[in-house]
């Protein structure tokens, strides 16, 4: 793996990538104040020609850079934040490895409107840290006990738009916000200014098909400008940071 921006271009080995992606307020800013915001990390794999899945799945989107990158955002983060659309899709449990500094994993954070997830999912049965489930009172009382019988730590918040969503992190002391989609979460974040940086890995693949793109949402565009903060390059895949 290669750092090509910013320059030198250079060899990256662990701690350069851990150095690379830490979150710059890192013990001095304003994020790590107690009150302070969450920062918000996105991370997507997308191919080349734009698709977000391969047969629904990212998977298929994958590189060993990707996944190094993936399994390191996961370190540094304090929680995953996740739409029910890929922790369904993609059959999500919890996180294996440790938050850096700590000795247990980042929660999960599911964000569902209906609470129709299955209580079977390694999300709850294949977990160290228990499952955060936002959701709203809307969600039927059943399935939000099913949850909580199966270790959930159910939120029931007054929306699930992103200030409701960060706001509740925010209260429980989870301010590295790592989201990893999926396009609808991700969409609904743009809409609301929420992004503060993007991960994203290009990988060297032509997916043509139906697949969607990373980001969706209602109509409108919620255009805003980033600044290439970093690039990596590893076997053909682009590995891409963008801050606000
Ligand atoms: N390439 C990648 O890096 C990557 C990453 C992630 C996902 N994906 C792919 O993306 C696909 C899933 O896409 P998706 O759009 O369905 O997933 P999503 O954004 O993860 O989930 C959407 C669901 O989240 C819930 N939700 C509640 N409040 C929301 C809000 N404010 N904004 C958005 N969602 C909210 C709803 O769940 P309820 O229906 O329960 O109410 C909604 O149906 C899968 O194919 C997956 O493989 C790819």
């Amino acid at each position: 793996m290669h750092r090509i921006w910013p320059l030198p271009a250079e060899p990256v080995d662990d701690p350069a990538l851990a150095d690379l992606y830490a979150h710059p307020e890192h013990g001095h800013s304003e994020h790590d104040e107690p009150d302070a915001a969450p920062f918000v990390r996105v991370n997507f794999v997308s191919s080349a020609d734009g698709a977000v899945s391969v047969d629904g799945l990212s998977e298929g989107l994958g590189t060993p850079g990707d996944k190094r990158v993936f399994g390191l955002l996961r370190e540094l983060a304090q929680v995953v934040l996740v739409g029910a659309g890929t922790a369904r899709a993609e059959g999500y449990r919890g996180a294996r490895r440790p938050v850096r500094g700590t000795d247990t994993p980042p929660p999960i954070a599911v964000v569902t409107g209906s609470a129709d997830l299955d209580p079977g999912l390694g999300l709850f049965t294949d977990t160290r840290t228990p499952t955060i489930v936002l959701t709203t009172a809307g969600a039927p009382q059943e399935r939000r006990d099913r949850l909580t019988a199966a270790g959930a730590d159910v939120a029931v918040l007054d929306d699930l738009g992103p200030a409701a969503l960060l706001a509740e992190l925010r209260r429980r002391g989870l301010r590295r916000v790592l989201c990893e989609g999926g396009p609808s979460l991700h969409g609904a974040l743009i809409a609301a200014g929420a992004v503060d940086e993007l991960c994203l890995t290009v990988s060297p693949l032509l997916a043509g098909g139906a697949a969607g793109r990373i980001a969706v949402g209602p109509g409108g565009s919620a255009a805003q400008s980033m600044t290439l903060a970093s690039a990596l390059h590893d076997e053909g895949a682009l590995l891409l940071r963008y801050r606000r």
